[in-house]
């Protein structure tokens, strides 16, 4: 099959070229005109037109004779009515759900059916020893939800671990009233099997509406590798839209997520509870997501997450929501870039190896350092932009309440940029002028740290014709104290900063 397609793919590029080889020759040979004239003639822009029209008729040729992908609703769990191949292996592979009784309108309850035509997709006793090890490969299995909604009282539990390669797509799935409150609509949680490290590898859940009935959760990817969640819309969850917990790699991508189906501004925003998504693990990535509504958008601890392209509107941070929330003793390793925190901000537990950058707090949404055992190391917080009321919040704050942060190392916050907020940063410059022999540069409305001044430079420069010696002699309190043997005119120019210290 693969050969034929590589053949017959090589055959239209061989005539491709060999027409237009001679579209080329026919039209160059035809005028007996230099290649200068003939392009000043407008012949080329002609030629070119007429190329990719040429083309344009193959491609589209090529396109009509592809054969269509057939969406046949056909009986049982049988392949696409593509024209089988004889390597290609005869067991089936698409499961239509309807064709086992599950009810596409979600006016029964669809458990059984739809718990069985998982258990089929996972019917194979051997593997080709192509995944993980353990892992069995199911060769790209699929249930199609045939664009349903589908009523369930109790999660879809993966019957047993140690499957890969298989997707769940195209549906609704709801959790009826009597649906537990600790299960999650799609539960990938089955214990390792054979001699596994984990339970699931590439497992794909795509285009699917996940209604947990303000009962449960959306999804739970335990110790599973590689999962691929997209373009998934999850509402109505009481506990975590998403839990991934343990595992390696899931990517969780293009979806929306909010506990209630609002746009923002909902009269009820104080009351929302939950959390969009839970990571509980390392190495996964949210990509392009919206959490619309819940009291914490994402929460982390985990190691060596990246967040990119993630809108919060979840809750107000004035109506005590969190946007993200890191929770991990020692390296979080987290990157949280390309954001929107909208309304709603990010907090930090003792961050070591933090990463927030080109993302943009709007509604006076800031960063909150929050003291566990007070360390602070390798946190970067660069080139953000910070939109604020007027009303002095500043954009990256400390909570000291568990006591100060006594370590503090290789921390940077700056280039934000700040509008209507107060500006917080590592680092600080003030031009002092002044007729004497002593100046004072407060730094403390500036400096992120308090009494933490890890480095000075500064310049004097006088107009008089004397050469006066001068000295830093103090910056406790991040107050910076330059004296000079004699009293003159002198403009200082001061550059502290807290960030780096070894
Ligand atoms: C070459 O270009 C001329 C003028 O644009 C056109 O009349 C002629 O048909 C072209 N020849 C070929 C082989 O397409
Ligand atoms: C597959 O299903 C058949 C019956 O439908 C059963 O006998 C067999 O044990 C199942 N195999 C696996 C690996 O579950
Ligand atoms: C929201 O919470 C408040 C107080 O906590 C309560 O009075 C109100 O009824 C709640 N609203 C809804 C829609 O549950
Ligand atoms: C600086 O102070 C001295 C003494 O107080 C005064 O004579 C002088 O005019 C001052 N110079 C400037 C530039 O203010
Ligand atoms: C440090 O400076 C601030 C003013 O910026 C002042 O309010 C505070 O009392 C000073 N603290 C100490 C210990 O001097």
């Amino acid at each position: 099959m693969e050969m034929k397609m590589a053949r017959r793919a090589l055959m239209l590029s061989m005539v491709i070229l060999a027409g237009l080889v001679s579209l080329i020759a026919g039209n160059i040979s035809g005028h007996n005109s230099s290649p200068a004239d003939w392009l000043s003639r407008g012949h080329y822009r002609d030629h070119i037109r007429k190329m990719q029209s040429f083309k344009a008729s193959f491609l589209r040729r090529d396109s009509v004779s592809q054969p269509l992908t057939s969406v046949s609703p056909s009986s049982a769990p049988s392949p696409l009515s593509f024209a089988p191949s004889p390597s290609v292996t005869p067991s089936p592979r698409v499961y239509h759900v309807t064709s086992y009784g599950a009810d596409p309108t979600g006016n029964t309850d669809s458990t059984a059916a739809l718990l069985e035509a998982i258990s089929d997709a996972f019917n194979q006793s051997s593997g080709d020893g192509f995944l993980m090890e353990g892992i069995v490969n199911l060769g790209g299995a699929e249930i199609n939800l045939e664009g349903g909604t589908y009523s369930i009282s109790r999660p879809l539990t993966f019957p047993t671990a140690g499957r890969g390669n298989f997707r769940i797509q195209g549906g609704t799935l709801k959790a009826s009233d009597n649906f537990p409150a600790t299960g999650y609509l799609i539960d990938m949680s089955a214990p390792p099997a054979n001699g596994a490290d984990y339970n699931f590898e590439y497992v794909t859940l795509r285009d699917l509406m996940l209604d947990a009935n303000y009962i449960g959760g959306g999804i739970q990817v335990i110790n599973s590798l590689r999962t691929s969640i997209d373009n998934c819309y999850i509402a109505h969850f009481n506990t975590n839209g998403i839990l991934v917990q343990g595992g390696h790699e899931t990517y969780i991508r293009n979806s929306f997520l909010g506990q209630h189906i609002t746009a923002g501004g909902d009269p009820d925003e104080r009351n929302f509870s939950g959390t969009g998504i839970n990571l509980m693990g390392n190495d996964n990535a949210i990509t392009d997501v919206v959490i619309f509504s819940a009291a914490i958008g994402i929460i982390v601890s985990g190691q060596a997450n990246i967040i990119t392209g993630v809108h919060c509107y979840n809750k107000a941070t004035g109506f005590g929501g969190t946007g993200i929330y890191i929770q991990l003793p020692g390296n979080t390793q987290t990157r949280i870039v390309n954001s929107y925190m909208d309304y709603t901000g990010i907090v930090a537990e003792d961050p070591v190896q933090l990463h927030i950058s080109s993302t943009f707090f709007l509604g006076d949404a800031y960063i909150l350092l929050k003291s566990i055992k007070g360390v602070v190391s390798g946190v970067t917080i660069v080139d953000n932009i910070f939109t604020g009321s007027g009303n002095g919040i500043e954009i990256v704050q400390l909570d000291q309440s568990n006591g100060p942060f006594g370590e503090v190392n290789q921390v940077f916050v700056d280039r934000n940029t700040v509008d209507g907020m107060n500006v917080k940063s590592t680092v600080a410059r003030a031009l002092v002028q002044g007729n004497g022999s002593s100046w004072t540069a407060n730094f403390n409305p500036t400096l992120l740290f308090p009494n933490l001044i890890n480095n000075v430079q500064y310049s004097l420069s006088t107009p008089g014709s004397l050469f006066p010696n001068y000295a830093l002699r103090s910056t406790s309190n991040n107050t910076v104290v330059i004296e000079s043997d004699v009293a003159i005119s002198a403009n200082l120019l001061i550059v502290v900063d807290q960030g780096v210290s070894n």
